[in-house]
């Protein structure tokens, strides 16, 4: 990706997180931003400002008053803009996540570890006996909808379809297609349904009980924003972790020396867990609106803007982060993004990293050393960028 100013225009003016030469490898264009130009202007889809240094991004996602979250975090928009809580501003952002939160504490999301490590012995088992194998489609994608969807209350029979229909809307926004509207009304179609069901049913352990069982300020949740704490649960949750799980796979395999320092250990400590989400940072950017006229890292905003904090550029900033292009498994501090900042800061950071520790510590245990293979690596963009092809080889 070239980095220099075309006719004057902005280095963003052509830029689209969606589209393949911005996603593939955007690291050098967003240390010419940081650099040159903070927030930049892009003219696609209707004209959005990215904001990729860390101390912006942190200033704007902390101050709910002026970048206001509920236009919702995507840029072309979401069908389902309206969830609960990342398109609520505090103060009754912090209520709707008072209800949800005691399910996703340390406490209760560690009672499901032997749970999710027999689903990943399961996944990593077969790839001890191949020679080659994909980061992605044989393991990454495989661990998260099984992990999480029982988790939020789907039956196994809804996993499939909602793990579609969420990659369908997470991907397809950058282009013109009735589909991204129907799976939309899939999510939200069959989030009804479970909840109606639900309702009539016997209690059961697990989040979807909280919210059933939630109050806001002193009445009970309705049906409809149970169903939005259920739409971002299920873009929260399943994408994301895909990513930090294919992403760190693919580190490992192109650094021999770091897998057999991990090899080495019985458990992944913390550290290197933070640190491999910040480099692989999953969500690449979630978008505000400006609420009034402002500035930002010297560039004026005005009110109706829409801006993309670009966590994943924040976590590569120099100016925060030694050596940002480097994976340091001991880096402390390591106050990254990869989880954004402020008070939307994610909901399901315990889960998360239980996931990517898990999936890691088995594969490292049942999988000889392993490296890059034959093929192209597949990228896919949008507010998320993840790896969907990571082609793995026995190592020679
Ligand atoms: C490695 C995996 C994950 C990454 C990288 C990630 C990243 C993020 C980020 C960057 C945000 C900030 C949103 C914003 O500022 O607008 C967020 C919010 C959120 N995440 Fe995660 N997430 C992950 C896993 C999960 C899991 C497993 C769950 C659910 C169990 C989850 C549920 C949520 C929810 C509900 C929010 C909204 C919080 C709010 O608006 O107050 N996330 N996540």
């Amino acid at each position: 990706m070239g980095v220099t100013e075309k006719d004057g225009a902005g280095l963003a003016a052509e830029y689209d997180h969606f589209a393949s030469e911005f996603v593939d490898d955007p690291f050098a264009l967003w240390a010419a931003m940081r650099e040159q130009e903070p927030v930049a202007r892009s003219e696609k889809y209707g004209g959005y400002y990215l904001v990729t240094r860390y101390a912006d991004i942190d200033e704007a996602a902390r101050d709910t008053e002026r970048f206001s979250s509920t236009d919702g975090a995507g840029i072309p928009p979401l069908p389902m803009v309206g969830m609960i809580p990342i398109d609520v501003d505090p103060p009754d952002q912090r209520k709707y996540r008072k209800v949800m939160d005691p399910a996703l504490t340390i406490g209760p999301v560690m009672q499901r570890e032997a749970e999710i490590r027999a689903l990943v012995r399961r996944v990593v088992a077969p790839l001890a006996e191949r020679a080659t194998w994909d980061a992605a489609q044989d393991l990454a994608v495989h661990i998260p909808p099984s992990a999480t969807l029982s988790f939020l209350g789907f039956p196994e029979e809804d996993h499939e379809l909602m793990t579609k229909a969420t990659d369908d809307v997470t991907r397809l926004r950058g282009q013109d297609t009735p589909r991204i509207a129907e799976a939309g009304m899939e999510m939200v179609g069959t989030c009804v349904k479970l909840v109606q069901a639900r309702r009539a049913a016997p209690p059961k352990d697990d989040l979807l009980q909280l919210l059933l069982d939630g109050e806001i300020d002193g009445r009970p949740l309705k049906d409809e924003e149970i169903v939005q704490y259920l739409s971002v649960l299920l873009f929260g949750a399943v994408d994301t972790t895909t990513s930090a799980i294919a992403g760190s796979v693919w580190y490992l395999a192109t650094h021999p020396e770091a897998q057999a320092e991990l090899r080495a250990l019985d458990e992944i400590p913390n550290t290197a867990i933070d640190e491999l989400l910040r480099w692989v940072s999953p969500l690449q950017g979630l978008g505000r609106t400006v609420t009034k006229d402002t500035e930002l890292g010297g560039c004026p905003l005005h009110q109706g803007d829409r801006v993309l904090l670009m966590w994943a550029s924040g976590n590569r900033d120099d100016d925060v982060f030694e050596c940002p292009d480097e994976v340091r498994f001991d880096r402390k501090p390591n106050r990254h993004l990869a989880f954004g900042m402020g008070p939307h800061r994610c909901a399901g950071v315990h889960l998360g990293k239980l996931m990517l520790r898990a999936t890691l510590e088995e594969l490292l245990r049942t999988v000889p050393p392993f490296e890059l293979g034959e093929g192209e690596l597949l990228w896919l963009g949008g507010e998320a960028r993840g790896l969907r092809g990571v082609p793995i080889r026995r190592a020679s």
